[in-house]
C-alpha cells in the first residue's frame, strides 16, 4: 500500500487521513524545553522591571497610567523574546533538514559507488525529477507542487534504488544480460528499499519526506498499465512521486552508457518515452517531461 501524504491527497482531491504530524514538532518542543530555565529567568526579570516602572508611574501619575504603562511595557518586552525564539527554531529546523539531506545523500552515494554502471545517475535523476515537477507546477492541476514540495520530492529521489544495497555484487555488477533468475533477484531492490526506508520512518522527524521516499523506492518500477513490479498497481493508484521518478529513471538510463549498451541520443530516448506513453508511463506526465527535456540543452 502506498503511504499517504499531502501530494496524493491534493492530487485526488479526497479527504484522506494524513500522517501523524505531532512528531514533526518534537524537535521544536525540545528546543523550547531546553530554554525553559532561560525563559523563566527572563520572565522574572520582566516582571521585576515592569513592577518597578509601574510603581514609579503610580507615584508620579496615578493608578490608570500605571496599569496602562505596565501592559505596554510587558508587551514591548515580549516582542524581542518571541523574535529570538522564532529565529532559533527556524535555525534548528534548517540544521535538521540539512543533516538529514546530507545523510541521505551519503547513503545514495555509497550505493551508486557499488553499482559500477550508473555513475552520476543519482544526481541526474534528481535534476530530471525537479525539471518535471517544475513543469507540472505551471499547470493549475498541480498547483499543490510548491517549491517546498518539489524540494522534498527532489531530495527523496536519490533513495529510489537504496534497496540495491541488498543485491549481491554478482547480480548488480554482472557485465552482461541478466538471466531470468538474476532479474528476479534484481527486481527485489524496490521492496528492499521500501523496507529500509520504512524502518527509518520510526526514527525520523519528517514523516512526509519519508512517505515520499518510501513510495518512490517501492513503486518506481510500476507501470501505468499495471504490468510493472512489485505490486502491479496501475494508473493513479501509483503515487504521483513514483510516476515522476519512473520517467526520470528510464530517461537517464536511456541516454547513459551501460555495460550492455551505448548511450542513446536524446531524440531516440524521447521517442522511446513517447512509445511508453499511457502504457509504461503516465500519459500526461510523459507529455510534460518530453516538453521540458526537449527545451533543455544540458539533459
Ligand atoms: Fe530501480
Amino acid at each position: 500500500m502506498p503511504l499517504e501524504n499531502d501530494l496524493s491527497i491534493t492530487e485526488n482531491s479526497m479527504s484522506k487521513p494524513t500522517l501523524e504530524k505531532k512528531e514533526q514538532n518534537s524537535a521544536v518542543l525540545g528546543i523550547y524545553s531546553s530554554g525553559v530555565l532561560l525563559s523563566c529567568l527572563k520572565i522574572v526579570a520582566m516582571v521585576v522591571v515592569s513592577a518597578l516602572l509601574s510603581y514609579f508611574i503610580f507615584n508620579s501619575f496615578g493608578t490608570v497610567h500605571a496599569v496602562l504603562a505596565t501592559v505596554i511595557i510587558s508587551l514591548l518586552m515580549l516582542i524581542p523574546m518571541f523574535i529570538y525564539y522564532e529565529r532559533k527554531v527556524t535555525k534548528q529546523g534548517q540544521k535538521i533538514v540539512s543533516l538529514q539531506n546530507h545523510m541521505i545523500r551519503t547513503i545514495a552515494d555509497v550505493i551508486e559507488e557499488r553499482d559500477a554502471s550508473t555513475g552520476g545517475h543519482i544526481t541526474r535523476t534528481a535534476d530530471l525529477v525537479e525539471m518535471l515537477l517544475q513543469g507540472m507546477a505551471k499547470l493549475p492541476k498541480y498547483s499543490f507542487l510548491t517549491e517546498a514540495n518539489i524540494e522534498k520530492i527532489k531530495s527523496a529521489a536519490p533513495l529510489h534504488d537504496v534497496g540495491k544495497i541488498k543485491i549481491p555484487d554478482a547480480v548488480l555488477n554482472k557485465p552482461g544480460k541478466l538471466t531470468v533468475v538474476e532479474y528476479e533477484i534484481m527486481k527485489k531492490h524496490s521492496e528492499y528499499g521500501a523496507d529500509l526506508i520504512m524502518r527509518s520512518i520510526k526514527n525520523v522527524e519528517d514523516k512526509k519526506y519519508f512517505s515520499i521516499a518510501y513510495n518512490i523506492a517501492l513503486f518506481h518500477h510500476e507501470r501505468y498499465d499495471g504490468k510493472g513490479y512489485p505490486t502491479g498497481i496501475s494508473g493513479e493508484q501509483i503515487p504521483l512521486e513514483a510516476r515522476v521518478m519512473a520517467l526520470a529513471d528510464v530517461y537517464d538510463a536511456l541516454v547513459s552508457p551501460r555495460v550492455y549498451k551505448e548511450p542513446f541520443p536524446k531524440s531516440k530516448a524521447i521517442e522511446i518515452l513517447r512509445e511508453g506513453r499511457g502504457t509504461q508511463f503516465d500519459p500526461e506526465l510523459t507529455d510534460i517531461f518530453i516538453n521540458c527535456v526537449t527545451n533543455r540543452v544540458d539533459m
